[in-house]
């Protein structure tokens, strides 16, 4: 069979020596797994980014981003639940679609995760560098942001990012309490900008509605605004509830717990969301929140309350890195997932005697803190969300083409509508993808490129398809 169509079976492989993982994980586990990964940067920093393109009507675009990430996610629920295996929308292809659409999705998923940390960190370090200034400590800017943003590097992006690895080095039970503690922090915090922000709402920030439109029309300077070209940014927002199919193999019970732990996690934090955007845009005007590195606490201290914003700060500081550490947690498992099938080097995947997987991390974890170093929000947010648009439009068509080719299978989920929501959630991420600045599309097809010439000297080869 021919390397593009030879596909996996849907049994994982037999476990080898150090290349294991171990059942630990329930839905309560994996539900703080999900809302670690999903509430972080996004709702914390683009909201005002979005808000720059979009005006208020950004309330539509998160509903937009919202209900493909919906559907999307109750395709992942179905194929997560039906090969509960490691790597995510990676495997799904490699069953539904064949090795070389797999190796694509991985590719993408592993640029997509190394993105997201380092975006992460970028936010983080918007909040970090307002809580010193408000704090008396005199930072240069020009250690505090990249090039792109008037600075020269940025030193807090780099150190956080770092040091999750660190922690994630340490070992993964460890990390996953740090993890639930942190997720508390998070919702707390936004709970509190919530109750202070809603006395101050003024209707009048919602006029005009909609000043760039509803689309995604190129600026004479050359930025794609309008209410979509939102939305495919604030998507960012939305997403990490994939990254739980990835601790399928962990999970106790998985048909219970990966529908509760990615369906649950989904329909909160948006709910979450829609409250948090509204709250802001009704506090204070669109065009003066949306510049500021640190918009909901920037909001708060506008409106008199520079304690609680220096807490709300404080909680974005200590929990933002939850996003990080899940999502470099779910790069060790593509790649693991990866090398198992021979696609990437073994050596890559080993579990060292802690559970960790010491050189995917570490590896991550320089290339993250790079970018982070050096490149601005807005465009990695972007290139993190070219990679997961196409690992959510694989898992939407290879959930499809497995009722069709499989149609008896069990699934203990089963996507309700499936007709309907596939193509929906192909069409919505097709969409999105359009919406994205010109240079994130040219990059990302540059990363796949690469890919695909690395696929064709090493994994086409060996294979496990091609060496069994
Ligand atoms: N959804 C995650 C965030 O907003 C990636 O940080």
């Amino acid at each position: 069979m021919s390397f593009v169509t030879r596909r996996k079976s849907m049994e994982p492989p037999a476990a080898h020596d150090g290349h294991s993982l171990i059942p630990t994980l329930g839905w309560p586990h994996l539900v703080a797994l999900g809302v670690g990964a999903i509430i972080g940067t996004g709702i914390y920093t683009l909201t005002g980014v979005a808000a720059g393109l979009a005006g208020p009507a950004v309330i539509l675009s998160f509903a937009m981003a919202g209900a493909v990430c919906a559907f999307a996610a109750l395709c992942y629920a179905e194929m997560s639940t039906m090969m509960p295996q490691a790597g995510s929308a990676y495997t799904y292809s490699y069953v539904g679609m064949g090795e070389l659409a797999a190796w694509i999705v991985g590719w993408s998923l592993i640029l997509e995760y190394t993105v997201v940390c380092s975006t992460v960190a970028v936010g983080w370090s918007g909040y970090a560098g307002g809580l010193m200034q408000q704090a008396g400590w005199s930072v240069p800017q020009a250690l505090l942001a990249g090039p792109h943003a008037g600075g020269i590097i940025n030193v807090p992006a780099i150190f956080i990012t770092l040091v999750v690895s660190a922690l994630l080095l340490v070992g993964t039970r460890e990390s996953a309490t740090v993890n639930f503690i942190l997720v508390i922090v998070k919702i707390v915090a936004l709970a509190a900008f919530v109750a202070l922000t809603i006395p101050a709402f003024d209707a009048a920030h919602f006029e005009p509605f909609a000043p760039f439109g509803f689309g995604a029309t190129m600026d004479a300077d050359g930025v794609k605004r309008g209410v979509a070209a939102a939305a495919g940014i604030i998507f960012f927002a939305f997403y990490g509830f994939d990254a739980i199919s990835t601790a399928a193999e962990e999970t106790k019970n998985p048909g219970r717990d990966l529908t509760i732990g990615i369906i649950g996690s989904m329909f909160a934090c948006t709910a979450i969301y829609m409250i948090v955007a509204a709250a802001a845009l009704g506090a204070s005007p669109f065009d003066v929140f949306s510049k500021s590195p640190e918009p909901l606490a920037y909001i708060l201290r506008g409106l008199g309350h520079p304690q609680v914003a220096a807490v709300v700060a404080g909680a974005a500081v200590v929990a933002l890195p939850t996003v990080i550490m899940v999502f470099m947690f779910g790069q060790s498992r593509i790649f693991f997932a990866m090398a198992r099938d021979g696609l990437l080097p073994r050596r890559l995947s080993k579990v060292g005697a802690r559970g960790v997987p010491a050189p995917v991390i570490i590896l991550t974890g320089v290339v993250a803190a790079t970018i982070a170093g050096f490149l601005p929000l807005d465009e990695i947010a972007a290139l993190a969300n070219a990679g997961t648009l196409l690992a959510f439009i694989a898992t939407a068509i290879a959930m499809m083409l497995m009722r069709r080719r499989a149609p008896d299978l069990p699934r203990p989920f089963r996507t309700p509508l499936w007709w309907f929501v596939g193509p929906a959630a192909v069409a919505g991420c097709l969409y999105l993808f359009t919406t994205l600045p010109v240079s994130t599309l040219v990059n990302f097809l540059i990363w796949n490129a690469i890919g695909v010439v690395a696929y064709l000297a090493y994994g086409r080869v060996k294979s496990r398809l091609a060496t069994a």
